[in-house]
């Protein structure tokens, strides 16, 4: 038999923003493909609702990512690569390590699950990709995760153009500080921290409106696109002053 019901395939759904998204999905009626990696988070989500389906597996795996995601029965009407990770670099120091870890979940875990989906791509796809504000101005110790969500804007907004012709609907959402696990680590001030619900109900109601781009919350990733349009002694000594920084 024939559903209408729509599909969603979210990455990162067993915590956070993506945790959050797949609830909230789920309640409005969606058909919910929740990934991640941690089994017992995963089953407790699929546990909320028979809406949700859980996909386990590394999005880091290229030969796993490829096995879970691209023999899939249907193509998902909405795709949410919202897997990501964050490491700051210490004392100015770079650490290569540290790049690779960042780098193989943000860029490459994300383009892992492009590839695997890209043969189901229609013109009733919407491709969502979660980037960050980080990615607008240099910020302390964020040399890894900030260039890593450079990156994904990048990705993203070309990923745009190149597939219009396809039809395909493709947004970045770049969030300000969401109250997470990934951020519950931070030693430093948040400002205009906002939670879960909020983050999910600002990128819901953009991917409805079909927006090309989402950030939230509004006031705070304004004043870092302003600076962003600074000459960059002026963003400098801007972040210097908002972080604190004398040095
Ligand atoms: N929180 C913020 O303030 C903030 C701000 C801007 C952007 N973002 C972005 O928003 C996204 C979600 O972040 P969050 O704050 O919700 O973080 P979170 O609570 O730490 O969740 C991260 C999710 O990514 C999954 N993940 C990480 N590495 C993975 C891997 N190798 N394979 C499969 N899944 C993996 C995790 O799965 P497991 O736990 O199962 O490993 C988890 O579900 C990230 O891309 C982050 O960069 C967050």
């Amino acid at each position: 038999m024939m559903t209408n019901t729509k599909q969603v395939l979210i990455t990162g759904a067993s915590s956070g923003i993506g945790q959050q998204l797949a609830i909230d999905y789920a309640r409005e009626g969606w058909s919910v493909l929740g990934c991640g990696q941690n089994q017992e988070r995963l089953q407790a989500l699929a546990d909320t609702s028979d809406k949700i389906t859980a996909i386990s597996f590394d999005i880091t795996n290229y030969g796993d990512v490829n096995q879970k995601l691209g023999g899939l029965t249907n193509a998902p009407d909405l795709i949410i690569l919202n897997a990501g990770t964050c490491e700051y670099i210490e004392h100015g120091q770079i650490d290569v390590a540290l790049f690779r870890r960042v780098y193989d979940v943000n860029i490459f875990g994300m383009l892992n699950c492009i590839e695997a989906l890209q043969s189901s791509f229609n013109e009733n796809t919407h491709l969502v990709i979660i980037g960050s504000t980080a990615s607008y101005i240099p910020l302390p110790r964020a040399e890894a995760y900030g260039s890593s969500k450079a990156a994904v804007a990048y990705i993203a907004h070309t990923l745009a153009i190149d597939l219009a012709s396809k039809g395909v609907t493709v947004s970045l959402v770049s969030p300000g500080f969401v109250k997470t696990p990934l951020t519950d680590k931070n030693d430093f001030a948040m400002p205009m921290i906002v939670t879960p619900e909020f983050a999910s109900e600002k990128i819901r109601a953009g991917i409805a409106a079909g927006k090309k781009e989402i950030h939230f919350p509004t006031r705070f990733s304004f004043i870092l696109k302003c600076i962003s349009l600074l000459p960059i002694r002026m963003q400098l000594a801007a972040v210097k002053r908002m972080t604190g920084r004398t040095a």
